[in-house]
């Protein structure tokens, strides 16, 4: 098991680091390259074990991908163009290769198996693949199509209308991908907004797109043509130092073209309500997706509400909110998050065992957390269990703990931020 060690850091955390790119961004750019006719090109593509897993998964349905770092060539074959796979599409830990690529195969007439790894066996499945039996496509697994390893063999498939019983834009992103390929118009409405990365990449690529409120329609048998692709940093990666800067003494530290769509931005506005110092500069597009610079300084914070509308746009990032969150004056309430029970982990569960390890005051609620400040994080031994975004919150907390911080199974880390320890050791070492 790999392991790594985390001691305080004396003098704060100063400089500039670019961060990686987008993961939902990169696995998009990859599928979208695949269907499209042509060739793709993406620049700044994040090489994450996750994004790497959707490259292998498309190679097999015989797409040619040429990766190197974070550019990569993907020759098109267009929908029709992709080839039953003789071996089974192994996923990894990503979910989100998992459910978008349902979408794909639940219209593509042949027969494919997904398998991924033992924590993307606990994930719920029903939630795609429900949606997607009632477009026409077949699909089995292991608890009546819930759970991997899944069947799927697609075929032609009709338009359906679909309310989300759940804010997923994995599942709305499944449920357009099979639209696209349907006879109809297929419209799907969701309980609260989530990232849009799908409906404004498929834009890029030609394909019109109607939004209404919270309802999104696509027609189907429409061409996706070649692009050019240019991955903005991931606002989910940067959480991690916009939390350590502004809680570790002494701090400035600025992140470079970090993506800062509103459907994904929601830490800003809590980093805001909490008191934190943070700006915002040279804002621009990247293709179709917003950016910035981010500066953030040592904060006096205070506690917050977190809740509503607000959680699907910070989901991935509650685990390091949690962290800020000990070091603010009075109660941080995050509320409405059920949804983290079935990410990587029961996040729920993780973020509140880890960080009661390192004598943080926090407690478990039926849908989210409280955790009261400020208090001092002592050292400890935490586990990731596998959980990339549990690894590096924790890391965040050691960067302030009294005693070093031991994370076990910190591999994970791999899965969305590869260089995660060389960011560190670039903002200590300025
Ligand atoms: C993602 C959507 C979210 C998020 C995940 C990536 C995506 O999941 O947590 O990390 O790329 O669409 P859900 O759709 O399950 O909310």
């Amino acid at each position: 098991m790999t392991i790594a060690t985390i001691t305080k850091v004396k003098t704060g955390l100063s400089g500039q680091i670019k961060i990686p790119g987008d993961k939902s961004i990169s696995h998009r750019a990859v599928m979208f390259g695949a269907i499209a006719k042509g060739k793709t090109t993406v620049s700044g593509f994040l090489p994450g074990e996750d994004c790497l897993s959707t490259i292998r998964c498309f190679r097999k349905l015989g797409v040619e991908i040429k990766q190197d770092g974070e550019n990569v060539e993907i020759q098109g074959v267009g929908l029709d163009g992709l080839k039953e796979p003789i071996d089974i599409l192994d996923v990894g830990n990503s979910g989100t290769t998992t459910r978008l690529m349902l979408g794909i195969l639940a219209a593509r007439p042949f027969h494919s198996v997904i398998i991924g790894d033992d924590s993307i066996a606990k994930r719920p499945m029903a939630r795609v693949t429900e949606p997607l039996k009632s477009f026409g496509a077949q699909i089995d697994g292991r608890g009546n199509g819930n759970y991997t390893p899944l069947s799927i063999r697609g075929g032609a498939t009709k338009a359906i209308t679909y309310t989300l019983p759940v804010a997923s834009a994995q599942v709305k992103s499944a449920l357009l991908l099979a639209g696209l390929q349907s006879e109809g118009v297929t419209t799907v409405t969701e309980p609260r907004l989530t990232r849009d990365h799908t409906e404004r990449m498929l834009e890029t690529f030609g394909v019109s797109i109607q939004r209404e409120g919270k309802s999104i329609s696509i027609e189907g048998g429409q061409t996706l043509t070649g692009q050019h692709i240019e991955v903005p940093g991931d606002i989910s990666s940067a959480a991690f130092f916009l939390v350590a800067g502004a809680i570790v003494p002494e701090s400035t530290c600025t992140l470079l073209q970090v993506g800062l769509n509103p459907t994904r931005a929601g830490i800003m506005e809590v980093l805001e309500a909490m008191g934190a110092r943070v700006s915002i500069a040279n804002q621009r597009m990247v293709g179709s997706e917003p950016v910035a610079d981010i500066t953030i300084e040592t904060s006096q914070l205070k506690g917050t509400v977190i809740e509503g509308d607000l959680i699907p746009r910070l989901i991935d990032e509650i685990p390091v909110i949690a962290v800020l969150a000990t070091q603010a004056e009075g109660q941080t309430i995050i509320k409405d998050a059920e949804e983290l029970k079935v990410k990587e982990t029961n996040r729920i569960d993780t973020v509140v065992s880890e960080l009661s390890k390192l004598g943080a005051t926090i407690e478990a609620t039926e849908d989210g957390m409280i955790i009261t400040g400020k208090s001092t994080l002592k050292g400890g031994t935490v586990d990731s269990f596998g959980d990339h975004r549990i690894g590096m919150a924790m890391a965040v907390a050691g960067l302030i703990a009294e005693q070093e911080v031991v994370i076990q199974d910190s591999k994970a880390i791999a899965v969305s931020y590869p260089t995660f320890f060389e960011h560190i050791e670039t903002l200590i070492n300025v």
